[in-house]
């Protein structure tokens, strides 16, 4: 097992405003899955993201990655934690506006040490495997958003991190761009990378190996998918 719950559970604010996001989660993840977490909007699938790689830590609960016991790491721990195990992807793409695509790809790259040549290499290599061979040197508004979102991916996997974590990576995107956006996350997962992607776009479950369906904040159940 790449990734264990056992019971988490996170609420947000205090007294009577206290809402509680998750309760009570237990979801196992396979090396190599692709998983969808679905439910209606404020399910807690996006609360359940940032939990699973780190950004927030639960009221309740356990989370082991790679056997490791991420909520008992201290905060620059689990920052470097992060920063190997986890590559994130976000609907906004969150790229430097004033550095080319090929700059904000090996930007991951810049606090590990390894000859910048090599890192404009990888950098390079991962940018025509999603498709952006001879867009390197762009900056992202010169880009479409699906381009930008590729450049997002990219750089998620640069530091060949165990996990993908991607929060509706195709919410900014028409429907098109968006098949596409999922035919690579598809190809990413054949080649052995292990994905956990939040979508309201039930379409999208044909490209996905697993789904999981949140609901006020439980887990409703996870499917199999062929
Ligand atoms: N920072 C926050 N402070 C207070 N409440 C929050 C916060 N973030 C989320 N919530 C609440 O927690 C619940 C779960 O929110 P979450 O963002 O995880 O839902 P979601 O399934 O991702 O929804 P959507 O599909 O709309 O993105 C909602 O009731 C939401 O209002
Ligand atoms: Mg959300």
């Amino acid at each position: 097992m790449l990734l264990k719950t056992d019971q988490i559970s996170k609420g947000y604010g205090l007294g009577e405003n206290r809402v509680t996001a998750l309760q009570e989660i237990n979801l196992s993840v396979l090396e190599g899955s692709f998983l969808a977490l679905v439910g209606p909007s404020g399910s807690g699938k996006s609360t359940l993201l940032t939990l699973l790689g780190g950004l927030n830590r639960p009221d309740k609960g356990t989370l082991w990655i790679d056997d490791i016991d991420v909520y008992g790491l201290s905060g620059e721990k689990m920052a470097d934690f992060r920063r190997e195990y986890i590559g994130f992807v976000f609907q906004q793409f969150h790229l430097m506006p004033y550095l080319t695509a090929l700059e904000n790809v090996m930007l991951p790259l810049a606090v590990k040490k390894m000859a910048v040549q090599e890192q404009r290499q990888r950098a390079i290599a991962l940018l025509e495997r999603v498709g952006l061979a001879g867009k390197e040197h762009r900056l992202p508004h010169q880009l479409s958003g699906g381009e930008q979102e590729r450049v997002a991916i990219a750089r998620a996997i640069v530091n060949k991190p165990p996990l993908i974590l991607a929060d509706e990576p195709t919410g900014a995107l028409d429907s098109q761009m968006g098949e596409q956006i999922m035919e690579l996350f598809q190809e990413l997962h054949r080649d052995g990378l292990t994905i956990i992607m939040v979508t309201h776009n039930l379409d999208y479950l044909r490209y996905v190996s697993q789904a999981a369906y949140l609901k006020d904040g439980r887990l409703q159940k996870v499917e199999e998918i062929s």
